[in-house]
């Protein structure tokens, strides 16, 4: 090569701005992509990198591929995942009991209400405790109201007794499972469609959105709606590596996230609705709405659990729930 070639070659390197290897984020969840946490985190990877002009890329891992919802908390402590959105359940096991309050049974009349308390000085008290784990609670996102579905059919409370049924890792979850009659049964979200297969439990508890996505509809017979729980979560991250962000990118992620939250907020409910219509349909499992009087059973069944759990998780939080829906 000419010297004046290799003079040309050096001086033109050096016109080039130096190109960074982009940040990268890896979200990784339990769920399948089309469900409101699964198209959220691909709202956000697309806001993400959109806003901060390709200086991040975020790489999403949905249904437990890179970890199940056990390890997934572990892999954030440690750095090896940078961004969650665990269920509001999978707090308690990490020694966050306060967290089991949106498990009560038939707490929250409604989705303002629920709202009403999350988005209030009860879901940002929530928010500080996760702090003392090394955690930052960025948002909170909805799926919806859970139902119970087996391989008989669920009428009325007595349907329910002897029933090996599947929970979130919850202390609460496993009291209400237990005034039902049932057993409750602890199990990562991952095995549960095999342990449904297999017989290993008979029922479970789920969104429609959840349900039908890990296709339950296929390994459970009925499904009563009954509503009788939340399923929301938390998008944390590592609140050492994300206050160790430059602050420009730092301040750009929160405000992709803050609108992947509207948009998450929005489509919970019609994903829902939708993934219902999806069951229907399907016509593999046969779908029950519950009388309103047999609701009102179950509901009188399963209150006692709010005040067991009462120095658990806080009367303070408990009471200010139910003022939050006078
Ligand atoms: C479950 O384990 O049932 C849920 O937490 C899964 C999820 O993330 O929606």
């Amino acid at each position: 090569m000419s010297r004046h070639l290799c003079l040309l070659l050096v001086l033109s390197a050096l016109a080039l701005p130096a190109q960074a290897a982009p940040l990268i984020i890896k979200f990784s969840h339990v769920v399948a992509p089309d469900t409101p946490k699964g198209r959220a985190a691909l709202k956000f990877k697309d806001l993400a990198e959109k806003m901060t002009r390709g200086k991040v890329r975020v790489q999403v891992y949905p249904n437990s591929q890179l970890y199940k919802d056990r390890e997934e908390l572990e892999a954030l402590q440690i750095n090896a995942v940078q961004m969650l959105a665990p269920s509001l359940s999978k707090f308690g096991p990490l020694g966050l009991r306060e967290f089991e309050l949106f498990d009560l049974p038939y707490l929250f009349p409604d989705e303002q209400v629920l709202h009403r308390v999350m988005d209030g000085p009860i879901g940002q008290r929530l928010l500080q405790r996760l702090e003392s784990k090394g955690l930052l609670g960025l948002a909170y996102w909805d799926n919806g109201f859970k139902h119970f579905s087996a391989n008989r059919p669920l009428h009325k409370l007595e349907d329910f007794k002897g029933l090996r049924m599947r929970i979130q890792p919850s202390q609460v979850l496993a009291a209400q499972m237990r005034a039902l009659g049932a057993q409750p049964q602890p199990m990562g979200f991952a095995e549960v469609y095999g342990a449904l297969e297999r017989g290993v439990v008979d029922g479970t508890e789920n969104p429609e959105s959840n349900f039908f996505s890990q296709q339950m509809d296929r390994v459970q017979s009925h499904l009563t709606l009954s509503q009788h729980g939340y399923l929301g979560y938390v998008v944390v991250v590592n609140l050492r590596v994300w206050r160790g962000l430059p602050d420009d990118i730092r301040l750009t992620l929160e405000e992709a996230l803050r609108l992947a939250t509207v948009f998450e907020r929005q489509i919970a409910r019609e994903d829902n609705r939708q993934a219902l219509a999806r069951v229907r349909a399907a016509g593999r499992t046969q779908v029950h709405v519950l009388p309103r009087a047999e609701r009102e059973r179950l509901r009188q069944q399963m209150l006692p659990v709010h005040r067991a759990f009462m120095p658990v998780i806080g009367r303070d939080l408990i009471e200010g729930s139910y003022r939050a829906a006078a």
